[in-house]
């Protein structure tokens, strides 16, 4: 695979290519991603939820995203790298945007940025795209407004919250994302979403009509049980994998098992008879 682009992002849409997007927050992983032809890897504030033991994606900060994405970046994958910006690091102002921005291009390796909200946020994107930074929307459920949303739930479920919807992402590719991100609507409010964009959509519990879809990939591998919505698929069982190996690897140790000699190192006969003649000198 080519090295993935914006631009070619942008061209699946004409095409009618699915554009496939995880996370990932490691340069192993990333490089997994990659090998297996992921078209995206998201660094999200994700990681807020599933490494660094938070309850939401509040507390995650630059510095925390940054890091990630340039582990990410390390694994060189073809796959575009689109680093997300945590809360209230854009928001701020126009300056704000631009330098924390330009950060995670320069010290976090990402390609591009993704940025939550419409309304006040189309000027910000703007003043990125002007700059040469590449951005992703993101409408619908933006985890970064919980506390304002009142919760996980499902957005535009009604004609005039999918019409607001509709008219965030046109001022949004009028600014000029590469693709947006819907997040918790339902099939519908995205199928209008994506007809009237020219721009690809992916989305996340927003029904099989984007043009790409995006999960966190601990939630496909079944890593974690605590919280399991509606729109996550589960392709694997890591869980149950990594607790077995956990099991039988604490069996062998306690019961002396392990190491056994495939796993140990041997000194060569000479050296084992000094050490042996050494010992005997020494008594
Ligand atoms: O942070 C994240 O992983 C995300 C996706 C779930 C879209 O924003």
């Amino acid at each position: 695979m080519a090295r993935m682009t914006t631009y070619r992002i942008r061209q699946m849409k004409k095409k009618g290519k699915k554009i496939v997007m995880l996370t990932a927050y490691d340069a192993p992983t990333a490089k997994l991603l990659s090998d297996s032809g992921v078209d995206i890897i998201l660094v999200g504030d994700s990681v807020g939820n599933s490494l660094l033991g938070y309850e939401s994606t509040i507390p995650v900060t630059l510095d925390d995203v940054i890091h990630h994405s340039a582990a990410v970046s390390r694994a060189r994958p073809k796959s575009l790298i689109v680093g997300d910006m945590p809360f209230m690091t854009y928001k701020v102002s126009v300056e704000q945007a631009l330098e924390n921005c330009a950060l995670m291009l320069q010290e976090g390796g990402a390609e591009a940025v993704k940025i939550e909200g419409g309304g006040r946020v189309v000027e910000i994107v703007e003043a990125l795209v002007d700059s040469g930074i590449p951005v992703m929307g993101h409408i619908g459920l933006t985890p970064q407004s919980i506390f304002e949303m009142g919760g996980y739930r499902v957005q535009g479920r009604t004609k005039e919250l999918t019409d607001d919807l509709i008219k965030q992402a046109l001022a949004l590719q009028d600014a000029g994302v590469f693709s947006i991100v819907i997040e918790l609507v339902p099939t519908l409010t995205a199928q209008l979403i994506t007809e009237a964009l020219d721009i690809p959509t992916i989305g996340i519990g927003a029904g099989p009509h984007c043009d790409g879809q995006v999960l966190v990939l601990w939630d496909i591998l079944g890593l974690f049980e605590d919280f399991k919505p509606k729109f996550v698929k589960k392709y694997a069982n890591i869980r149950e994998v990594i607790t077995t190996a956990v099991k039988e690897y604490s069996e062998e140790v306690r019961d002396g098992k392990f190491p056994d000699e495939a796993h140990s190192f041997e000194m060569s006969e000479e050296e084992t008879g000094r050490l042996y003649g050494r010992i005997k000198l020494e008594e």
